[in-house]
């Protein structure tokens, strides 16, 4: 008689509680950044129909949405702005009565518990949808960068805690973190977009802030999907240059990438699981195919156990309140 090994891998999955006891990752509701969009005007509520459950609001509405995110026990929000006007480089994206600064002392009224992340780039504010300023047909990078310090000045004057620049341009990092200091912001923090994919994931997300590009597209900044090294490059470079967080971006698909970046730096690592990751599961559970709840925790559960720290994500109210 062959002789049976002495562990049995089963012994420690046999009932929910010793499932529990011996989980390796947990999710905690402090760890989630619930993303939102906001417009000018009052009682707004438009939903965004490829992302269902987010809408664009109006900064008394949001109020309603962060109340609810802090009584779930959510850690932060996220500000994305749909400005009423748009141009060539962007200004209403600084503007101190956008808004985004709106939103930012709204919240901080009403949900202080809410850490308050501030998304910084141009595209949501350009008339052509571009990220930054657009020169013979290009991102000009060198002359994006005041702009964008422009706008996370504004931004933490209003209140912002966590800056995230998510434009890509090389170089920002440096020029942002000057800015902030000089305008007396030495304790706001940045989590820098270190590696962001140009990802056809971000689809819903177009629609959800009325961006489109008039044309082109983002590869000329945004990573090359298949290169793992560059983003390690990417990472040290901005952990160097004062990066507080680095983001991975998406990140159900990037979870080698979030794994590595983990044990690359010391820093938090924060990863967004981007509005298609969210669209795909909403849209196979509302046609019967998966168990929503059950992949909204699966998925969260995957890019924790990749290594992030915090997780930028539309599921963060009802993860939240799932985990109650
Ligand atoms: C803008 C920005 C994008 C996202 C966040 N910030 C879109 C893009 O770069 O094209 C995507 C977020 C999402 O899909 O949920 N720089
Ligand atoms: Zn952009």
């Amino acid at each position: 008689m062959t002789a049976f090994p002495s562990r049995r891998g089963r012994r420690l999955r046999m009932t929910s509680a010793l499932r529990r006891q011996f989980a390796e990752t947990r999710l905690d509701p402090a760890q989630f950044v619930l993303p939102v969009f906001i417009v000018s005007g009052t009682g707004v509520s438009r939903p965004i129909p490829s992302m269902p459950g987010n809408n664009q609001m109006s900064v008394d509405v949001l109020s309603e949405v962060a109340r609810r995110a802090q009584d779930a026990g959510v850690g932060g929000i996220m500000f994305f702005g749909i400005p009423d006007t748009k141009d060539a480089e962007g200004t209403s994206g600084w503007d101190p009565a956008g808004p985004v600064p709106r939103a930012i002392e709204s919240v901080a009224a009403v949900a202080p518990e809410l850490v308050r992340w501030a998304d910084v780039c141009l595209c949501e504010y350009t008339d052509h949808g571009h990220c930054g300023v657009v020169v013979d047909g290009i991102v000009d990078n060198d002359a994006t960068l005041p702009l964008l310090a422009n706008a996370a000045v504004a931004y933490a004057n209003a209140g912002a805690q966590v800056i995230t620049p998510s434009d890509m341009m090389d170089g920002r990092v440096t020029t942002i973190r000057d800015s902030l200091d000089s305008a007396g912001h030495e304790s706001v923090a940045m989590c820098v977009h270190a590696v962001k994919y140009a990802s056809s994931y971000y689809g819903p997300f177009r629609d959800a802030v009325d961006s489109s590009l008039e044309s082109g597209d983002r590869r000329s900044h945004q990573m090359n999907p298949p290169n793992r090294r560059e983003a390690r490059a990417e990472v040290l470079e901005d952990v160097a240059a004062g990066a507080d967080i680095v983001m991975v971006k998406p990140a159900g698909p990037y979870q080698d990438i979030i794994r590595q970046t983990r044990n690359t730096v010391d820093t938090p690592v924060a990863a967004y699981q981007v509005s298609g990751e969210f669209a795909m599961i909403k849209a196979a559970a509302a046609n019967g195919w998966i168990d929503g709840e059950q992949v909204m925790m699966e998925s969260l559960t995957g890019i924790v156990r990749a290594g992030a720290d915090v997780i930028a994500t539309y599921f963060a109210v009802d993860a939240a309140e799932a985990l109650k």
